[in-house]
């Protein structure tokens, strides 16, 4: 796992190079994103054959509310495996070190994603549970849904949630 800062700009190619097989935007505008929002103590995971990145997922880290009580949760966000090698379990593997990277977090944190309804069988393989609760985003005292895609999931790791919970990240921004 690495600290943004300790991505260098060769890499940070690779990674853009890498989200444009799928998220189909010119590299100035990849690069952009990532100066823009990717914050200093999100977390990196890359998956290397033959000396390429063939996989990458970015774990932020953001301050949030699960039922009113303060706690950290980290989502996963950017799941990206090469086109050539996707199918070989090479993003199942991604998702598990991160998995198992949050809960040897001493922050104890939450897991928060969110994906489309066909991927929820990926995420569950790797104990991910549909967030049953309400979650929302909070920045300067506005509420806003969080939701872009279709389903919330949570990895609830040393935190309890069920029907009713309320989970608030505080932040504006999408992941
Ligand atoms: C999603 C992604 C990371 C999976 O990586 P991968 O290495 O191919 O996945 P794995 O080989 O570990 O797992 C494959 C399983 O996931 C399922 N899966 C992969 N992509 C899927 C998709 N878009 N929708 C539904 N299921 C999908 C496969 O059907 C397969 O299930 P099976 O074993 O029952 O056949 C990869 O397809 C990818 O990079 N996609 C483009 C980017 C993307 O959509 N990221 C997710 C953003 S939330």
């Amino acid at each position: 796992m690495l600290s943004t800062t300790a991505i260098s700009r060769e890499m940070l190619v690779a990674i853009c190079k890498l989200k444009q097989t799928h998220w189909n935007h010119p590299i100035e505008s990849q690069l952009a994103w990532f100066s823009s929002h990717v914050a200093p103590d999100d977390a990196h995971i890359l998956a290397e054959a033959h000396g390429e990145i063939v996989g990458y997922v970015r774990l932020p880290s953001v301050a949030a509310l699960l039922d009113g009580v303060a706690c950290r949760a980290w989502g996963i966000s950017t799941v990206i495996v090469s086109p050539d090698l996707r199918g070989q379990n090479v993003g199942q593997e991604l998702v598990r070190i991160a998995t198992a990277e949050m809960q040897r977090s001493p922050l104890k944190p939450l897991g928060v994603l969110q994906c489309s309804r066909g991927l929820v069988p990926f995420y569950a393989r790797a104990g991910w549970l549909i967030f049953p609760g309400v979650l929302k985003c909070r920045k300067d005292d506005v509420l806003t849904e969080f939701i872009r895609d279709e389903c919330a999931m949570v990895y609830p790791g040393v935190h309890h949630v069920h029907q009713d919970s309320s989970l608030i990240l505080l932040t504006s921004e999408s992941f």
